[in-house]
């Protein structure tokens, strides 16, 4: 029976280097078999670098998750090891490894820096990439030297030639106007007695760069890409960026996010400090105090082989990388002549050619002009969504000009290589069951989280989007935070969101950071992230400072945000709702149930969840106010859209999912519930089970059904095989989510509207069923403390395992049915407990451990739901896969 800590770590960060917090709170995850164990104390020690103890405090407390900073506050720059020991009732852990934890520059007297930039550049073009050079002398007993970097735009940055970390796109993109977040790098190691150089590629990245669908807009933030830079030596600065640093342009003639880059291998990227470089020209220190960044960095977190290479029939050669994701193509070969090489990103073959369509206005290309000097290419300041590269209708026009290109016909699989770009988030949930395609849809889900994390949340990696959609994260966080630990990106971007709304007077944009005004646009269910996504990440992580910092913005939606009918102080029935979004069986976007019923029921759910939190955090009488508005709010909702005999007035599956999952029955009519169940199943059977909901249905449906008495139906609805399925995108082989469910029609035509990606994210919120009702466990306590253990098998799946590294430590449960037996293995982690919910057996509450269940099983009759239909209708054709 043993109880270990397996990680230590503060706040949400991956790593303690430059942390931005004085007092950062602990956390320290468990592993072991040990049952029932309740951490009872906890000793904190702080040792020096010999790991000799400095001081030590014991605390009483179970608490393990966010526990307080012990010491005195960390300054800027100040260095504390830390170390923990959990004790329980009779058995404690060892001591964890050393956690070094380091302040970052925390005010803004640390920044001896100055921002630098090359030449103003025309306004309305792509800004061209330039390099910035320096030199610096470091004294001979040098020991801990830092870089603390950020840019207006993108950097990368090196020194005596050796790249600084590993991070693409830095800084990443945020609201630059409220945090202007920096990196702490720890370069000792890339440091020489003497002299020293340090120099710095800076492009436009989202800051300066094209952002937005019809042609967007460039310079959102400002029109001078720039950097900021600070290396110091044992705590004392020895190079910054200032009016002596040197610039000039390099081999990128262009680089930008949506567009892609183009270089000319002709011109040398020197790093000789000589007079070809230009005087930097300085700009005024960023209003902004810049900021430790919360967020992991964007890495290449995979490379990916080709699985093909194809000519199409009008004789393009493409690559295909089997896989569709976020990042770039890098070239590893040697093209046997100089030329012109062109690589064109996209997502999908349209009977076995290039479409481009999809893309709209993005050119998704990297374009080199090798000229001899040829060191293998991948691009710096850019991404594309795609598995496919190859030639487009462009290719022959670039190739004519710069000809030589024929060797590149020859390109082999060992050439090239994919490589995946995302926020480097942990992986902390998996599913897999005895189900192939369900699996396949699975994986389709991360790779699409994968894909829709660069920087912040997204709706989408390839076309002239890739914006932080509200909408999208609010419906997908759920399943994002069980797959990842998605914290500190969401909750630095959520800090951006709270200035966004500050900006528009209370009204949470519908893309944050808001790329244009026009954005600035009241609708429910997207605005509703401002309380439903904390609500989320306080679910996930127990980290009700993530409340606290959200419950202002979320009091100010309700207030000045909503837009509401003076009369019924419901929304507003003249302004636009996105409603059930994409809903398929039907034209237009907005899905066939009433977008005001759709927006009306969440403002009641949302009204209930700001009471919620305020109870949480004590605020006593906004908690009675807003729990007596909702009451009233449900009132006018009853009396709008649900008849006397409870049929309501959208007769859709979401219209009814929803009243349901957020429990907007009658409160003296329970009765209500049961008719609209009857009414549920009614319209999912004549739908003969195929999706019949968009942004809002999707993520509630399967958990409805279940809830509900119909699980047999879910199940159905989950395995059904005909498009709209969830599964029929998995038979075309996608390998993402989809935008809708039929992007690709069934003939192998792309859908002709002009809104269709093949990695969206947010119909993927299905997967949540799959944790929670197939694979079985959730969260019943704010970070996993609790755990809910409630698998319920069905359909034709005979086994499924699902886990999810919690806060504490791993929960996880596996379930398989072998003949007239069910069994069930459940994992608990140190410090918490679980209730049990089997089929048919009663309730059992357990504590850490591993923990064996064994039932008779009988299968549900009911599967597979079937309707009779009179003979004169076409025979049913939806099947389901077995
Ligand atoms: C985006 C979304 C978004 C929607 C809302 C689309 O263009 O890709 O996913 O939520 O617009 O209008």
């Amino acid at each position: 029976m043993s109880v270990d800590i397996t990680r230590l770590s503060v706040e949400h960060h991956r790593t303690a280097l430059g942390v931005g917090e004085t007092a950062p709170r602990l956390s320290w995850r468990f592993e072991g078999s040990a049952r029932d164990w309740y951490q009872q104390a906890y000793d904190i020690r702080r040792v020096d670098d010999d790991g000799g103890e400095i001081e030590t405090v014991h605390v009483d407390s179970g608490e393990s998750v966010l526990v307080p900073w012990p010491f005195a506050p960390l300054g800027s720059r100040s260095r504390t090891r830390v170390k923990v020991q959990a004790h329980g009732k009779s058995v404690s852990t060892g001591w964890s490894s050393v956690l070094e934890v380091e302040g970052g520059l925390l005010d803004r007297s640390d920044w001896q820096a100055q921002v630098v930039t090359c030449e103003q550049q025309p306004f309305d073009k792509a800004k061209r990439p330039f390099r910035l050079l320096s030199a610096f002398h470091v004294p001979d007993n040098a020991q801990r030297a830092r870089l603390y970097v950020t840019a207006l735009g993108a950097y990368e940055i090196y020194v005596n030639g050796k790249r600084v970390g590993d991070e693409v796109l830095a800084p990443g993109w945020t609201q630059y106007n409220t945090q202007l977040v920096y990196r702490t790098h720890d370069i000792s190691a890339h440091l020489r007695p003497g002299e020293n150089w340090i120099g710095a590629w800076v492009g436009e990245g989202w800051y300066a760069g094209r952002l937005g669908f019809g042609g967007g807009r460039r310079n959102i933030w400002g029109s001078r890409p720039a950097l900021l830079a600070q290396l110091e030596v044992d705590g004392k600065v020895i190079a910054r960026t200032d009016e002596s640093w040197r610039w000039k342009y390099g081999s990128l003639l262009e680089s930008s996010i949506y567009d892609g880059e183009i270089c000319d291998t002709g011109i040398e990227d020197d790093w000789k400090w000589d007079d070809s470089w230009n005087p930097v020209e300085t700009l005024d220190f960023p209003d902004v105090l810049p900021c430790a960044t919360q967020s992991p960095p964007i890495r290449e977190i995979q490379n990916i082989k080709p699985v093909e290479i194809i000519t199409t029939p009008s004789g393009k050669i493409i690559v295909d990388f089997g896989q569709n994701f976020g990042g770039y193509a890098e070239l590893l070969g040697t093209p046997p002549s100089a030329g012109t090489i062109e690589l064109t990103h996209f997502e999908v073959l349209e009977h076995g050619e290039v479409n481009m369509r999809p893309l709209r206005t993005a050119k998704c290309r990297d374009v080199v002009y090798n000229r001899g000097s040829w060191k293998g290419y991948k691009p710096k300041f850019t991404f594309h969504g795609f598995r496919w590269v190859g030639s487009s209708p462009e290719v022959h026009r670039m190739t004519s000009r710069y000809v030589h290109v024929n060797g590149w016909n020859d390109i082999k699989a060992d050439d090239i290589v994919g490589i995946v770009v995302s926020t480097d988030m942990e992986r902390v949930g998996h599913f897999s069951s005895s189900h192939k395609l369900l699996n396949r849809l699975h994986e389709n889900v991360v790779w699409s989280t994968i894909a829709n994390c660069i920087s912040l949340p997204t709706d989408c990696p390839q076309r002239d989007e890739r914006l932080g959609w509200t909408g999208d994260v609010q419906v997908f966080a759920p399943t994002l935070s069980f797959l990842f630990d998605g914290t500190g990106m969401l909750d630095g971007w959520l800090k951006d969101l709270a200035y966004e709304q500050s900006v528009a007077k209370g009204v949470v944009p519908i893309v944050v950071p808001s790329v244009d005004d026009h954005f600035n646009l009241p609708s429910a269910v997207w605005g509703d992230v401002v309380a439903l996504l904390p609500a989320v990440l306080h679910r996930f992580t127990g980290d009700a400072r993530i409340l606290a910092n959200m419950y202002a913005p979320m009091v100010d939606w309700l207030e000045r945000g909503v837009k509401r009918d003076p009369a019924t102080q419901l929304w507003d029935p003249r302004d636009m709702q996105f409603g059930d979004w994409l809903a398929p069986q039907v034209e237009g976007s907005n899905g066939i149930t009433d977008p005001h019923l759709v927006a009306d029921a969440y403002l009641v759910h949302v009204t209930r969840v700001v009471a919620h939190v305020a109870g949480l955090l004590g605020y006593r009488d906004d908690q009675q106010r807003f729990e007596a508005e909702a009451e009233a709010l449900l009132a006018v909702f009853q009396d709008t859209y649900i008849t006397a005999r409870h049929r309501t007035v959208s007769d859709t599956q979401a219209a009814i999912a929803l009243i349901l999952h957020f429990d907007l029955i009658h409160p003296d009519q329970p009765e209500q519930r049961q008719v609209l169940v009857q009414r549920l199943e009614k319209l999912v059977t004549k739908c003969l089970w195929q999706v019949a909901t968009g942004f809002a249905g999707t993520p509630i449906i399967l958990h409805v059904l279940a809830e509900n008495g119909l699980l047999h139906h879910a199940y159905r609805m989950l395995q059904a095989k005909d498009s709209p399925s969830w599964l029929s995108p998995v038979l075309l082989g996608a390998t993402t989510i989809w935008e809708r469910w039929d992007s690709m029609l069934q003939d192998g035509s792309i859908n002709p509207d002009d809104m269709v990606s093949f990695n969206h994210y947010a119909l993927g919120s299905v997967a949540q069923f799959l944790h929670k009702v197939v694979g079985g466990i959730a969260p019943l306590e704010p970070g996993w403390r609790k755990i809910l253990v409630k698998p319920r098998p069905g359909g034709t799946i005979t086994s499924a395992s699902v886990s999810h590294v919690s806060p504490y430590g791993k929960v996880s449960c596996g379930w398989a049915i072998v003949r007239d037996t069910l069994k069930v293995e459940v994992q608990i982690p140190p410090n918490c407990s679980a209730v049990v919910d089997l089929p048919e057996s009663p309730t059992a509450i357990v504590g850490s451990g591993q923990h064996t269940f064994s039932m008779a099983w009988q299968a549900d009759k009911r599967f597979p739901p079937t309707v009779s239909r009179p003979h004169f209708l076409p025979p049913i054709t939806n099947t389901f896969v077995p």
